[in-house]
């Protein structure tokens, strides 16, 4: 998502600090960035021209404290609460004072991550979606000690990125997890139950509601590591059983079976 959120934002124009903790990461990152811009040249979506200027627009780097001279930080590491919270605490100690502290989580507490900094006013969710050049939706997460400013800003910046910006309240999953989350993790327990085969089921949601994807593409290309990070999420918030993912999915986290990034997930790549 890191690259994805870089490339977003470099295109509507703003300078982009891409952070991650190793430069060969990072680098890697931006390779990926100048690979998707390169084949949106070829389909002459965007000039050779635009994408050399996106590219010229951000800066790939391991230091945190590049992140100084940012007016907005967007964090998207793992989805997991502890790393999170440590992560705001560092940057509580870097960003300049005026700067919005946002979190790309897809189900996780913002307040906590607010309450991990000194400026609890200033955080947000910002929620892109995957991939997000492509994905024309932006959840703006409202925690209960954010300010008027701050969501403002924040819907702003969506709607500079081209995007469709809805507010929403800090609640597990926001608006399109916790609706789309207990239909994916009712999949895996269709197909468990035996009742059609992975491929029928991604046919039938694709051709019986028009779908772009079936339930397993979806899957693998969220991750299912992200995705059960999301239900265990969801669960523990709510409680409710169609949030309660089924074992499967657990035993092919475990196994390392994440979908499309390590290849292998319900269906190979
Ligand atoms: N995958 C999706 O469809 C999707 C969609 C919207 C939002 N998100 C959110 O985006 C975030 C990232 O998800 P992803 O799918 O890109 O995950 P990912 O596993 O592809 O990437 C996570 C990155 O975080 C890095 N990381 C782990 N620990 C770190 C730390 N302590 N400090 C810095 N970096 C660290 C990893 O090296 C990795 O590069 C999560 O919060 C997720 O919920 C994901």
């Amino acid at each position: 998502m890191g690259s994805g959120l870089a490339e977003v934002a470099a295109k509507a124009g703003y300078h982009v600090v891409l952070r991650s903790r190793t430069q060969a990461a990072a680098d890697a990152s931006l390779a990926g960035v100048a690979k998707g811009l390169a084949k949106q040249v070829e389909k002459e979506k965007i000039t050779p021209g635009d994408r050399e200027a996106i590219l010229g627009r951000i800066t790939a780097t391991d230091h945190l404290g590049r992140l100084a001279e940012c007016d907005l930080i967007i964090e998207s590491v793992v989805e997991d609460l502890a790393v999170k919270k440590a992560l705001f605490t560092e940057l509580e100690q870097i960003a300049k004072p005026s700067a919005i502290l946002a979190t790309n989580t897809s189900t996780l507490p913002v307040i906590e991550m607010a309450m991990a900094t000194q400026r609890p006013a200033q955080v947000c969710g910002i929620h892109f979606f995957n991939p997000a050049p492509a994905m024309k939706l932006v959840e703006v997460v409202r925690p209960l000690t954010a300010s008027d400013d701050t969501i403002k800003t924040a819907m702003l910046f969506a709607q500079s990125c081209d995007k469709d910006a809805v507010e929403v309240k800090d609640r597990a999953g926001f608006i399109v997890n916790a609706l789309l989350f207990p239909y994916l993790n009712n999949a895996v327990r269709l197909w468990e139950q035996g009742t059609a085969s992975i491929e029928d089921i991604d046919t039938a949601m694709k051709g019986g509601c028009n779908f772009p994807m079936g339930p397993f593409a979806l899957l693998d290309l969220v991750g299912l590591d992200t995705s059960l990070a999301i239900l265990d999420a969801l669960y523990t918030e709510f409680r409710d059983p169609n949030y309660a993912a089924v074992p499967t999915l657990r035993r092919m986290v475990a196994a390392g079976h994440l979908g499309r990034k390590t290849r292998r997930g319900f269906l190979a790549y």
